[in-house]
């Protein structure tokens, strides 16, 4: 896809991942959407716009995207990648950790998909990118309920991806190990740390991904740091 000129919505673009995306698809030439709780002073743009949204909350999301659509006819990127962890003993975690975690991760992805998908499927043509993590691929011990909810963003994008291909739309699950950013805020004991994965690069693959031609789909990007704890003598 030529990203000159399409138009993206992101969510969550105060920091992180989704900040560094955001960045880089308005240097392409993209108009961008930003849904989020908290915009980033950094993010000024002509092309970007903010719209203060919380995912978690359907209401919320639908006026986001009514919104957007009073303005465009058409959105042709969408990327879910508001999300966060709780990490810990599954018995330690507290209905509101769970509660938070499933209505970001997996609810609110559901909900922006859903306002997509009709016009997406009316113009033959979209790019939907989900950012799950390696903690969808394996089970890991104190990362029980965040895996349960990345486990479902992978099952609902791979069987989304079956759903819509024949309406020339593409859906990317992207498997990031740990990245540098301020997700490790709720995980006593993990530091952000430079043998991390780079946002910036994570979002460079995600480019490049919505670059490739039309016939060609990334259906899932598994990306790890090759060498996590620093180079090995
Ligand atoms: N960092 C990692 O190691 C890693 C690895 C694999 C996958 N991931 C996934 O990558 C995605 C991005 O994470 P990150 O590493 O960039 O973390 P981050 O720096 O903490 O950024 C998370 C973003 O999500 C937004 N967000 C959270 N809850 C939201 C809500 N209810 N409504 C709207 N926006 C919300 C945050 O905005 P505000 O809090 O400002 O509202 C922030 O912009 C997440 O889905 C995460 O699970 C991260």
């Amino acid at each position: 896809m030529e990203l000159a000129g399409k138009i993206a919505v992101i969510t969550g673009v105060s920091k992180g991942i989704g900040f560094e995306l955001a960045s880089q698809l308005l240097e392409k030439g993209c108009k961008v959407y930003g849904l989020g709780r908290n915009s980033n002073p950094a993010l000024v743009h002509s092309s970007f716009q903010f719209i203060e949204t919380d995912v978690k909350q359907v209401a919320s999301v639908k006026k986001a995207f009514a919104q957007i659509y009073g303005q465009q006819e058409e959105i042709h990127i969408l990327v879910n990648n508001a999300g966060l962890g709780y990490f810990g003993y599954l018995e330690n975690m507290s209905d509101e950790q769970w509660d938070e975690m499933t209505q970001t991760n997996l609810n609110g992805m559901f909900y922006c998909c859903r306002e997509v998908l009709p016009g997406m499927k009316k113009q033959k043509y979209g790019h939907i990118i989900n950012i799950a993590s390696t903690a969808a691929l394996e089970g890991m011990p104190q990362v029980s309920a965040y895996c349960a909810t990345k486990w479902a963003v992978k099952g609902l994008s791979e069987s989304l991806f079956r759903e819509v291909r024949d309406f020339k739309i593409k859906v990317t699950c992207v498997y990031p190990g740990s990245t540098k950013t301020d997700f490790f805020r709720n995980s006593p004991g993990i530091q952000p740390h430079d043998y991390m994965l780079m946002p910036s690069d994570l979002a460079l693959a995600m480019v490049q991904a919505l670059e490739m031609p039309d016939n060609f789909h990334t259906v899932n990007l598994e990306i790890r740091p090759l060498q996590p704890k620093g180079p090995t003598k």
